[in-house]
């Protein structure tokens, strides 16, 4: 077999990376990932604390990565983000847009109902998950604008094409997302340069902190919620965070060079399913 074929395909070293929501359990895996691919990776997170642990951790394995504290929900925070990106790595090559998740507060239950959600934590969910993906495409697409080329790639869910009960405005978020990947997609390549590609990776239902709480009971046993989706999920099993870095580095890569305005669902079968 020819391995530099395939690695030459799919080489991404030398890259700058930003993963907004990068102290996450999910991006946090993706962090690693593009560090162990020879990528400069700046975690931009809200928890400082985490995003310092695993920029440690990158750092004492020889791999380069920086913690930057910004909430994507504000662009002037996300600006101060990239100038100090630059400053310290001179470039950005990948934003990866995975700060998100829902909140319980903006979730219905037995006592509380759609009608009585509070607007507030409604607001605050699609303020997270929508415009803080378009802030950020703001922010550093303009830089991609100016050198000619880049990559984004979004984190929505399937969620945007099946809405989960309970969780109305993160789905509706999440669909808002695919919309904006496949306008900006065109957007940039018109506008800019088709060397500045826009995507999204829709995860299916991976456990982590933002949905423990609908999948896992106070007896650490599955709830129904979490049976009834496995039992939709050919594969037959929740996603593993490095489930998602194959999708991740090929939308990075020069691999997918003709690839924009994509979703690339990657969920166990679960929305290719119908239940029967
Ligand atoms: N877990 C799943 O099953 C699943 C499924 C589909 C999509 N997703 C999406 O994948 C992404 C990552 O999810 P996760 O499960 O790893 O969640 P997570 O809660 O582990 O990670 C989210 C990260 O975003 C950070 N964050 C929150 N608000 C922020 C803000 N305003 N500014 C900057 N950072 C902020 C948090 O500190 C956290 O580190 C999210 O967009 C989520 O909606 C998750």
């Amino acid at each position: 077999m020819d391995m530099s074929f395939i690695q030459s395909l799919f080489d991404i070293s030398g890259k700058v990376a930003v993963v907004t929501g990068g102290a996450g359990v999910l991006c946090s895996e993706m962090c690693n990932a593009l560090a162990r691919c020879g990528v400069s990776v700046a975690v931009l997170d809200i928890s400082d604390e985490v995003a310092n642990e695993l920029v440690e951790r990158i750092c004492a394995a020889g791999m380069k990565a920086i913690a930057v504290h910004a909430d994507v929900t504000c662009k002037s925070e996300l600006e101060r983000a990239r100038e100090h990106i630059l400053d310290k790595f001179g470039r950005i090559d990948i934003l990866i847009n995975g700060a998100g998740g829902n909140m319980p507060q903006a979730t219905t239950t037995d006592k509380l109902s759609f009608f009585d959600l509070p607007e507030d934590a409604l607001r605050a969910v699609v303020d997270l998950n929508f415009f803080g993906t378009l802030l950020s495409c703001q922010v550093f697409g303009r830089t991609f604008a100016e050198q000619g080329e880049g990559v984004i790639v979004n984190i929505s869910s399937v969620s945007a094409f099946r809405p989960f009960t309970r969780v109305s405005a993160y789905a509706a978020a999440k669909a808002a997302v695919v919309n904006f990947t496949r306008w900006l997609a065109t957007y940039m390549a018109q506008s800019y340069s088709p060397k500045i590609r826009v995507n999204t990776i829709a995860p299916g239902i991976f456990i982590t902190k933002q949905n423990r709480y609908l999948l896992i009971d106070e007896s650490g046993q599955l709830t129904e919620r979490a049976r009834v989706i496995l039992a939709h999920t050919p594969l037959g099993r929740f996603g593993e965070p490095q489930d998602l870095i194959g999708a991740l580095i090929w939308l990075c890569s020069n691999a997918s060079l003709f690839v924009t305005g994509a979703v690339i669902v990657v969920d166990g079968g679960f929305t290719a399913f119908s239940g029967v």
